[in-house]
């Protein structure tokens, strides 16, 4: 059976984006057909200025949308990174095995470096490093593949290359992982800003549909959407951006491609319409039962602490064969 994982990180409440690009499918497809870890990735939420309580709550958060969103305790193991130590304690061999400029070369570093000196703050190392420690994350656990939104191709192109040459240098004992994406929706762009992705720490929340908006929230940002001066409905992502990204989020809430459901459209209006309420049908279980596990904190608790121990398990032998391998004595 193939070994996947993937994880969400606590630095904002959880998007559409998030939702369509990768947790759906987690949902969906993976924890049915492969042995899938899903972890709550905490430690990459501590690579920006940070408020503790915020990631604290945000982290219980995304735990409990998790469970909310349909993953099965029974099925595959949710998680909280921070409670396996064994991320860690590879993510520093694999920094002995990484190269600086690599990192230096990635696409978030540059933008969220940017991001953090235009706002008059110093870059944390963490924020260099970080894609080694998703390199661990996935290596760890011997993962075959990695489902992912389209922003993080980059990212798992560098834990493929660690992989690669950490068993070229020392001995077969990483399996090489590859991305995957979904067919429609892999990178759902921001309402009022349709150039750009959709993320959790974007500056202003107008263009950003989260998962537990209530249904007057989600229609007031979807009819406010960024659409462009012509008044065809047609799928051209370069030509029309925003009209693009509304028709790929109904294909992927309500079924359907996006060049054959333009088609339907007369107007923008009726566009929006429809997508707001394919998106409200789609969130409204989801809100449901995180309103439920959210009365139910112990609950949540106690799958996240029996997660950690099976990854535990899942992680030890592969960590300890590499800290043997790269050189050092066993403890
Ligand atoms: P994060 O927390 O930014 O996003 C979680 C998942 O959601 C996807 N995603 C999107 N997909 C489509 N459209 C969007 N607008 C959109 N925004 C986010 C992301 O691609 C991702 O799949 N570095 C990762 C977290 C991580 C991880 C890992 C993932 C840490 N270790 C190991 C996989 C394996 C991140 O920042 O995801």
């Amino acid at each position: 059976m193939s070994r996947i994982f993937s994880g969400v990180k606590p630095t904002g409440h959880l998007t559409l984006g998030n939702y369509l690009g990768a947790l759906r499918r987690w949902v969906e497809v993976d924890q049915h057909r492969a042995d899938a870890l899903f972890s709550v990735v905490d430690l990459h939420a501590l690579t920006m200025e940070h408020d503790p309580a915020r990631v604290r709550r945000l982290s219980r958060q995304a735990a409990t949308l998790l469970l909310a969103v349909g993953l099965d305790p029974e099925r595959c193991t949710v998680f909280v990174q921070s409670h396996v130590g064994e991320h860690t304690r590879l993510s520093y061999l694999l920094e002995c095995t990484a190269m600086d400029g690599e990192l230096r070369r990635m696409i978030q570093y540059k933008e969220k470096g940017a991001q953090a000196r235009a706002a008059g703050q110093s870059v944390r190392l963490s924020l260099l490093t970080y894609p080694v420690l998703m390199a661990a994350d996935i290596l760890a656990y011997g993962t075959d593949e990695v489902p992912v939104g389209e922003d993080q191709t980059q990212h798992v192109e560098l834990a493929r290359d660690l992989a690669v040459r950490f068993n070229q240098r020392y001995g077969h004992t990483f399996t090489v992982p590859k991305a995957t994406h979904p067919t429609v929706a892999a990178r759902v762009m921001d309402l009022q800003d349709p150039t750009s992705k959709m993320g959790k720490s974007h500056d202003s929340g107008a263009g950003i549909v989260y998962l537990l908006d209530d249904p007057d929230q989600v229609r007031r940002k979807v009819m406010r959407a960024r659409t462009d001066s012509g008044t065809e409905v047609s799928y051209d992502r370069e030509a029309s951006p925003g009209v693009a990204n509304l028709l790929e989020v109904l294909a992927a809430c309500a079924g359907g491609e996006p060049g054959e459901l333009a088609g339907g459209y007369g107007s923008y209006g009726a566009l929006k319409r429809d997508v707001a309420d394919a998106v409200v049908e789609v969130l409204r279980p989801v809100q449901k039962r995180h309103a439920e596990l959210a009365a139910d904190g112990a609950y949540v608790d106690g799958v996240m602490r029996e997660g950690a121990a099976r990854a535990r398990e899942m992680a030890r032998p592969r960590v300890d064969a590499a800290h043997a391998a790269i050189g050092l004595l066993p403890g």
